[in-house]
């Protein structure tokens, strides 16, 4: 609930709440009449013209275009995605030098993000890992080298998995849970490996096909037109028309009532071994 530039009461209600609705519904009420003297009095301060710069306090804030070291992008803690509506935005294939550009975004939005790393780039890349890690995001395995795991042998897929995430620890993020098979695709031994490694393996139900129209308007459509309440949404931060789309694809989710969170918050319970591609 908020007060639009007009004094009206907005009042909004999520998805879960008005279930048949196909995106959240918001209606602006006439305030006057309604309100308590506190409500009176957040109604005067919403529409005082305010200087962001003396709403804050201590420390200060980051000059606009600047990220503070550590400012972080982790979403508060209460979140609880049985109750609100929430999704979690994934990337695959990186690190690459330009993923601090979505790192960028991601940080002026405050939204945290589930990176799945390839070892040999995180090799090449170890502090934008632990940019990541400092900054809340989650660091998942997305293997050594990217073959598909269903042509290897048992042995074969733990030393790409384990391989990959002594290159995370080595860099300063926590060892990862989250294995992204490449191509998604698994089967029984490589569920058998991940669940003997402590891993759950997370795949995805949206899939703007970013690798295919490199396009930052196509992938911004896909992505808006397709995420639900529990969505998990595969990207790579390897395109440049990728990176470029999530500006846009975080505004839009949040214009529809999305909290974005990291694969571990979107998902309780996690099972070591088993295969996820949405929460529900
Ligand atoms: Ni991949």
């Amino acid at each position: 609930m908020a007060f639009d530039p007009e004094g009206r009461l907005w009042v909004e209600f999520a998805r879960t709440v008005v279930s048949a609705a196909p995106s959240p519904i918001a209606l602006a009420v006439d305030a006057d009449g309604l309100l308590s003297d506190f409500g009176q009095t957040a109604q005067q301060a919403a529409l005082q013209p305010q200087d962001p710069a003396a709403a804050t306090t201590g420390t200060g804030s980051p000059a606009p275009g600047t990220t503070a070291p550590g400012a972080g992008a982790a979403a508060p803690d209460d979140v609880d995605c049985a109750v609100v509506v929430c999704a979690a935005l994934t990337f695959g294939d990186g690190p690459v030098s330009k993923t601090v550009d979505l790192l960028d975004v991601l940080a002026e939005k405050g939204v945290p993000a589930t990176f799945f790393v390839v070892g040999t780039n995180a090799r090449t890349h170890p502090e934008i890992l632990a940019r990541m890690a400092a900054e809340g995001h989650v660091v998942g395995n997305h293997t050594l080298d990217h073959p598909q795991l269903t042509r290897l042998s048992e042995s074969e897929i733990a030393r790409e998995i384990e391989a990959t995430s002594d290159l995370i620890e080595a860099a300063g993020a926590p060892r990862p849970t989250l294995l992204r098979p490449p191509y998604g695709a698994t089967n029984d031994t490589v569920a058998a490996v991940a669940a003997d490694l402590g891993m759950s393996q997370i795949n995805w139900n949206v899939d703007p096909e970013d690798w295919k129209d490199r396009d930052s308007a196509i992938v911004t459509q896909r992505v808006l037109a397709n995420t639900k309440n529990g969505s998990i949404v595969l990207s790579h931060d390897i395109h440049q028309s990728t990176r470029g789309a999530y500006a846009a694809i975080i505004d839009g989710l949040h214009e529809q009532g999305f909290t974005l969170v990291t694969v571990p918050d979107l998902l309780d319970d996690l099972e070591p071994g088993q295969t996820y591609y949405s929460r529900g």
